[in-house]
């Protein structure tokens, strides 16, 4: 998949984005023309995906400021802020979404008038897409080289071109390994309740022409076991000094891919590093138990039974051979690492 799954569409002025949540049967781009349609696109999962909820939230406020009709630059910053805050509360544990929002809330707040702040927030969100599509390609490239040829991959969740702009992080490391001429085949663990393995990664290779096979979470140890898994690559919300937080279920892999000796990578962009917070400090996002409790309109616990829906988990970095970034590939623990500065300073 090379098209870009979220952009501004200048002709509505309004943020289109493929509606993750009717895939695979059916894709369709959707436009958000208010930032409480994003908002809610954002909670209900139709943009997901850590990069790509940078792009969103850059998008966000450029959309604040299209539709804003403050004549002042103050009465249109305090609307932004406002906006702002709205976006951030939709998720908590991306670090990219709130990394994203801010920094084009940053651009507005240099600018002089109401009409440069339309013009200079939609050039910096736009910017914040250009660069997540060519960071996805460096973190192909640099992960590439890590996977053997004729090599089977375990990925879990959906860190591909649907959670960026284009082409990927983990899906990314594999499809710079297929154009490199590499034999690379996936499983692709459903990833319950809401199967982005099963419903996005399986739409995304399959059409790309890369083999895939989905399994059940829970299979994914014995395959490991049986030795039919060489490298297991995964994608990334926030990496803290200590651990990095993905889809819940992606622990259980790492534990299971030390148990059997077989390499755990982690692909994001270097701006997901969040190394001035600890494992403890991250919210990890409690969805409702609606998604664990039906399947479409089947129920799937009694009535009165409650839920634990914990959406991420951490990973400590014991159990991580290597994170794949666009800057190089870093092999913890990062404190020995002089390359790894904090976010703060790129
Ligand atoms: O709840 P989701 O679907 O937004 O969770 C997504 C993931 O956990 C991805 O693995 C992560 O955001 C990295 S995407 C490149």
């Amino acid at each position: 998949m090379t098209e870009r799954t979220i952009f501004w569409d200048y002709a509505s002025r309004s943020i289109s984005l493929i509606d993750q949540t009717l895939l695979p049967a059916e894709y369709r781009f959707k436009k958000c023309s208010t930032v409480e349609q994003l908002a809610e696109a954002i909670r209900r999962l139709e943009v997901r995906g850590a990069p790509a909820l940078g792009v969103a939230g850059g998008l966000g406020i450029a959309l604040s400021a299209a539709v804003s009709e403050s004549t002042d630059k103050t009465g249109m910053l305090t609307g932004l802020r406002r906006d702002a805050e709205l976006l951030k509360a939709t998720r908590p544990t991306a670090v990219n979404l709130a990394w994203g929002i801010e920094r084009v809330l940053k651009t507005a707040e240099g600018c002089g008038n109401p009409e440069e702040i339309k013009e200079v927030t939609l050039r910096e969100a736009e910017a914040v897409g250009d660069e997540d599509a060519a960071m996805c390609r460096m973190i192909g490239e640099n992960g590439a080289e890590l996977l053997p040829d004729r090599c089977t991959v375990l990925t879990h969740c959906n860190a591909g071109a649907l959670a960026c702009s284009e082409w990927g992080t983990a899906l990314g490391v594999i499809r710079s390994a297929c154009k490199a001429g590499k034999e690379v085949s996936v499983i692709s663990c459903e990833t319950r309740p809401l199967n982005q393995g099963s419903r996005l990664t399986a739409f995304e290779l399959s059409r790309d022409g890369i083999p895939v096979k989905t399994i059940t979470d829970s299979s994914a140890a014995m395959l490991m076991r049986k030795g039919l898994i060489d490298a297991v690559i995964v994608g990334a919300d926030r990496i803290t000094d200590d651990a990095v937080f993905n889809k819940t279920g992606t622990y259980m892999h790492a534990v299971c891919a030390k148990h059997h000796n077989i390499p755990f990578y982690v692909a994001a962009p270097y701006s997901t590093f969040d190394p001035e917070l600890s494992e403890a400090d991250v919210e990890i996002e409690l969805r409702s138990r609606d998604e664990l409790a039906f399947c479409g309109d089947k129920m799937l616990m009694p009535d009165g039974v409650e839920a634990l829906n914990y959406a991420f988990d951490p990973t400590p970095m014991d159990l991580i051979t290597a994170v794949i970034t666009e800057k190089g590939v870093f092999k913890p623990p990062f404190d020995r690492n002089e390359a790894l500065p904090g976010r703060r300073d790129i």
